[in-house]
């Protein structure tokens, strides 16, 4: 069996070596039986397609096994390739051997051939990968992390792993989850008492990260340019389509960068992970065009164009000029709902738009207020159909201005010292921004539906598989 080359479906699809006797492994999509063979459909999640293999009657286990085969069978198969004589099939496997890894008790195997509601397939965290929809939602997500990567790592940026664990709630929102090795049982017992975090796991209050870009600063003002890119978690009650509470995000920080450096690379970044994704997968983006949503390619090519940059009081006055009724009154220092954000992306400028300079009141402590006292260097960028896809700033270096903003928000400094320091010891402009994944992977597919462009979703209520 030693000149039998066991090849993946994506390698065979895409140059099929004519003639050739080959080793598949992978799942039965559907069996079609006629009269003296069978037509088994099999794919290994490789790609889109399936291989057809044509199983014929005078296989050994043709009557014990092959007739028997139902959706979700694993199999092995060894045969020869060929042109298939059919339309619109150009290849086939005509079977020497198959054998049967697993059976899938067709009574209770959930997933069918036809198409299943992404609602009733997010039931099925352990199956539904094997759908030709989430398929190609993973092998997508799987590249763009790679081409992050490969992005920043092109440039110079050095990887820091961030703590998962930390004492700082970076956005000050007051979202993180506690971390606690603490006896809840015995807590509840004397309730009365307030808790002693002194005496937890850390010696004090911890919890999951809502962002590496504090400790992601300390290491820009050491080696330069960094990124992270890890899971990051919210206990945000918003059970909506677009909001996780564990989620990914890429997080780039420069030194020596002020906030039009920051827009300058969130465009760029954003740009090349959009061309990278169309060279890369253009199957699997094809899938997403024709099942999911029509305008998805002509939406990914608005990506190409320059991004419209203007300031939130120039959109503040675009949207109080609208005629669109809006649900939330508009007003200069209210922090943009996603109805603003989605008529300045679809209905004003029909592309990706950034806005910066943002009032000081809507954003944290630690972003550079700017000369008119009233704003920050905040940015935003929003894209069609999503709405926000980045966050950054540039951030306060002044050491004074930094503790009265921190003073003002009700930051305590105790807990911040070593982020003060950095103002204290050679501190320099630097800034950055956080991307999140899985709104980038919702834009890149066109799915709705943010529990559908991540493998294991967790939201309210749901953290089960
Ligand atoms: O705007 P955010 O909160 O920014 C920060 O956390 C900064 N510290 C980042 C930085 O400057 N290094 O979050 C950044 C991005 C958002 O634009 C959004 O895409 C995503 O993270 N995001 C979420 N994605 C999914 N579920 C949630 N609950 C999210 N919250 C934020
Ligand atoms: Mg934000």
């Amino acid at each position: 069996m030693t000149d039998i080359s066991s090849q993946r479906l994506n390698k065979i699809i895409s140059n099929p070596p004519w003639g050739a006797t080959l080793e598949i492994k992978g799942w039965l999509k559907s069996k079609r039986d006629a009269k003296d063979f069978s037509f088994l459909d099999v794919g290994d999640g490789s790609c889109v397609q399936g291989l057809q293999v044509i199983a014929d009657s005078s296989l050994a286990n043709y009557q014990s096994e092959i007739k028997k085969l139902t959706s979700g069978c694993s199999l092995r198969i060894v045969g020869v390739l060929q042109k298939s004589p059919a339309k619109g099939q150009s290849a086939e496997l005509i079977a020497q051997a198959i054998s049967v890894y697993g059976w899938a008790d067709p009574d209770h195997y959930p997933l069918q051939k036809k198409r299943q509601s992404f609602e009733f397939l997010r039931t099925l965290p352990h199956l539904r990968g094997r759908t030709n929809s989430m398929g190609a939602m993973i092998r997508i997500r799987s590249r763009l992390s790679y081409a992050i990567h490969h992005f920043f790592q092109e440039r110079g940026f050095h990887q820091i792993h961030t703590p998962v664990i930390t004492t700082s709630d970076c956005e000050g929102a007051g979202e993180m989850f506690t971390v606690t090795s603490l006896d809840l049982d015995q807590l509840m017992a004397s309730p009365a008492q307030q808790v002693d975090f002194s005496k937890d796991f850390f010696g004090q209050k911890a919890g999951l990260t809502v962002s590496g870009q504090l400790e992601a600063e300390t290491y820009a003002q050491a080696v330069g340019n960094v990124y992270t890119f890890g899971p990051t978690f919210r206990a945000e009650n918003s059970n909506t389509s677009r909001h996780l509470a564990e989620f990914w995000m890429v997080e780039p920080e420069m030194a020596f960068c002020d906030l039009e450096g920051d827009m300058d690379l969130a465009e760029e970044l954003l740009q090349y992970l959009v061309a990278d994704i169309l060279a890369s997968c253009p199957e699997d983006l094809g899938l997403f065009n024709s099942f999911v949503d029509k305008g998805l390619l002509a939406r990914l090519a608005t990506m190409q164009e320059p991004f419209q940059r203007l300031t939130y009081s120039e959109a503040i006055d675009h949207l109080l000029a609208s005629k669109q009724p809006f649900e939330y009154p508009v007003s200069w220092g209210i922090d943009l709902h996603s109805e603003h954000e989605k008529y300045l992306t679809d209905s004003l400028f029909h592309g990706p738009v950034m806005v910066s300079n943002y009032p000081k009141g809507i954003k944290p402590f630690y972003m550079r207020l700017n000369d008119d006292c009233k704003t920050v260097a905040a940015m935003d960028v929003l894209i069609p159909g999503i709405g926000e896809i980045i966050g950054g700033s540039q951030r306060e270096e002044r050491l004074d201005i930094l503790q009265q903003r921190m003073a003002d928000g009700g930051v305590a400094e105790e807990e911040y010292q070593w982020y003060i320091d950095l103002r204290r010891f050679g501190t320099v402009p630097h800034a950055g921004f956080g991307l999140g994944f899985e709104r980038l992977v919702l834009f890149i597919t066109g799915l709705s539906n943010i529990r559908d462009v991540i493998p294991f979703p967790r939201t309210p209520g749901s953290a089960a598989l």
